[in-house]
């Protein structure tokens, strides 16, 4: 009955966890999660207002199938100024969210067998919608010695004849690692004189700790303008994952067509109240809002990673970005599904398998909860290691 297209598809590694920690949460069990992939804070205000403000105006008809006018300049203006580029307001489509913008530009690119490069560990989503799409991923290994990132050696000897897009995710989940200014250039480098497309999946830009300054990767020159994708959203960085609103920026006139194309026959057009509601989130008006956000969770980092590396057996690389640690436990244990299924039956604790983001011997612990959990939750995991493994 089902079509063979949505065979190729497979649900999240991860819901096996978190349906379990549903299941013992629901017997009266006291678990304590560290898998959640959104932030624990509330909508700013601001944000709040302009929605109530868009209902009660009546805001309420369809908006062209790429955005309303002024919600369009408001993306193209905020690139400019917080990422340094040049996009028209005509660049740019806004969608449900960064992960349709990213399923709907897999749709556009992919052809069958055109190769995708992709950086793993990564998040889950790439690798199932470009084989939804007939691409195929290659994965680029990195791991906690390289600070999880790709080598321009690396990058090089990946790419063939069939290569049509690089994925890179900075800052990254499921690591937090953070690329450097020249650490990109590098990497663009390696493209010039290639056809390869970059698609620059930067919705953790705003979450950047020790002081370090975010690089997009289309601002390093006019050849990687022209070759990069952008993708942002407001989920992770205003605190708005339930409002679904992501966008793509690109001067390539033929993907925002065809990308126009596909929205104008599927979704029309992102909830036009929601539209309104991104602008306070993009044109400043919350900085302050997100700089709280912001210094939480860099205390949280800390707070997290310096107890987890106090456990004997286990360690984790101190990340620049995001609200995740990646924690090897390789020394203990290299199965990480069987390690956070037995984390969670016996100690209580959800985090989720590194084997979810391609890399076994990993686990991804989310600090996007509060301090006391953390604290709880780490103290559970050392007894738990201490117990089963004999550190
Ligand atoms: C790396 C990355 N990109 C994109 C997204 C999609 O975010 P959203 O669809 O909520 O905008 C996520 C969400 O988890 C993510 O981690």
């Amino acid at each position: 009955m089902l079509s063979h297209r949505i065979s190729l598809l497979s649900e999240s590694i991860t819901v096996a966890i978190s349906s379990l920690a549903k299941e013992l949460k629901a017997q009266g069990k006291d678990i304590l999660s560290f898998s959640a992939g959104e932030p624990d804070f509330d909508t700013p205000e601001a944000v709040k207002k302009a929605a109530i403000e868009a209902i009660n105006g009546g805001f309420s008809k369809y908006t062209a199938v790429s955005g309303a006018p002024d919600v369009l300049k408001a993306v193209a203006d905020k690139l400019k100024r917080d990422n340094d580029i040049s996009y028209k307001p005509s660049d740019i489509i806004i969608n449900v969210g960064a992960k349709h913008s990213l399923f709907s530009l897999f749709q556009v690119l992919l052809n069958h067998g055109d190769e995708v490069i992709i950086p793993s560990p990564y998040w889950v989503t790439y690798p199932e919608v470009v084989g939804y799409c007939g691409g195929k991923s290659v994965f680029l290994p990195t791991d906690d010695a390289s600070a999880f990132k790709i080598t321009p050696t690396q990058l090089k000897e990946a790419i063939t004849a069939k290569t049509k897009i690089l994925v890179l995710n900075n800052p990254s989940n499921p690591t937090g690692s953070l690329y450097s200014k020249d650490e990109l250039s590098a990497l663009a480098d390696v493209l010039k004189g290639t056809d390869v497309l970059v698609i620059a999946d930067e919705i953790y830009e705003k979450l950047l700790f020790d002081g370090l300054q975010f690089t997009s990767f289309a601002s390093l020159s006019e050849d990687a303008f022209q070759r990069t994708i952008t993708i942002n959203g407001l989920s992770k960085s205003a605190a708005m994952p339930g409002w679904r609103f992501g966008y793509i920026a690109t001067p390539n006139k033929g993907i925002i067509d065809a990308l126009k194309k596909l929205q104008s026959q599927s979704v029309s057009n992102v909830t036009s109240i929601v539209q309104k509601a991104a602008i306070p989130a993009l044109d400043g008006t919350i900085d302050e809002d997100i700089e709280f956000m912001r210094k939480t969770f860099e205390k949280r980092r800390d707070l997290a990673a310096d107890a987890l590396n106090k456990i004997d057996g286990i360690s984790v690389v101190k990340p620049y970005g995001a609200f995740y640690l990646f924690v090897n436990t390789k020394d203990i244990c290299a199965d990480s599904m069987k390690f956070s299924k037995e984390l969670l039956e016996y100690a209580g604790v959800a985090v989720v398998p590194g084997i979810g983001f391609g890399m076994d011997g990993y686990f991804r612990f989310s600090y996007a909860t509060d301090e006391k959990s953390i604290i709880q939750g780490i103290e559970r995991i050392g007894e738990f290691i201490k117990k089963n493994y004999g550190k």
